[in-house]
């Protein structure tokens, strides 16, 4: 990146971040938090040193940061722009790795391959604007059932699923979302330990 559009990248990001934080006090704190603090959430949360996989590369900026502090970081976007942009920005970067395509199609293919510690940030939900609306809102179901398949592959996981305030199907908005309960049987179901923080459910197989 070169010093023009990295300059115009950090300013975008910092104006962002402000707006972000005006809204969430103007919101009394409320969900979601701003997305800064949802990062730290990940970066604390997730096993150090492990491969990422992020469902949702939209801009790339959480990808970014991810890749500072793993081995690899594997980022699945079905939108044509947004997946072109994303393969542009990350091409000098070995670690991160831009993937094509929905996550239900994606994850069967790439799940077999992992190994060692890997940690999920499950975000690929359809979000308006721009962003890719497929089969379903929300492939979380499916997204998880291959998580499951795969786990005995994985050294540890840590799964960490975005917008939990989303998970209510009984609000039209959020009908193809599963409800929250769906999450917590998974995990149980799976042995992870769960909790919920900044609008995020994280679920591990270590201990917190
Ligand atoms: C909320 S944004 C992701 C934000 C990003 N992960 C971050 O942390 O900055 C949601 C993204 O998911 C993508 N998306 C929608 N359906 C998807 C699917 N089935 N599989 C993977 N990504 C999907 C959208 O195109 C959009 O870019």
């Amino acid at each position: 990146m070169g010093i023009l559009s990295s300059f115009r990248t950090n300013l975008r990001a910092r104006r962002g971040r402000k707006n972000e934080e005006r809204e969430w006090v103007a919101r009394d704190y409320a969900s979601p938090s701003p997305s800064w603090i949802k990062r730290r959430v990940l970066l604390r949360a997730g096993e150090k040193n492990a491969t990422w996989v992020e469902t949702g590369t939209f801009l790339g900026d959480t990808t970014a940061l991810l890749a500072l502090e793993s081995k690899a970081v594997h980022t699945i976007e079905p939108e044509q722009t947004l997946f072109r942009q994303a393969e542009a920005r990350f091409r000098d970067n070995p670690c991160i790795h831009v993937i094509h395509g929905l996550s239900e199609s994606v994850f069967p293919i790439l799940l077999p391959t992992l190994r060692g510690k890997v940690n999920f940030w499950l975000d690929g939900h359809y979000s308006g604007g721009i962003t890719h609306q497929g089969p379903t809102d929300c492939p979380v179901r499916d997204e998880l059932a291959n998580i499951e398949k795969n786990l005995a592959l994985f050294e540890s996981v840590t799964v960490l699923i975005d917008d939990i305030r989303c998970f209510d199907p009984s609000i039209p908005l959020y009908a193809d979302y599963p409800d929250v309960n769906y999450l917590v049987d998974w995990a149980r179901k799976n042995n992870l330990r769960w909790h919920i923080e900044h609008d995020i459910f994280v679920a591990k197989s270590t201990a917190p």
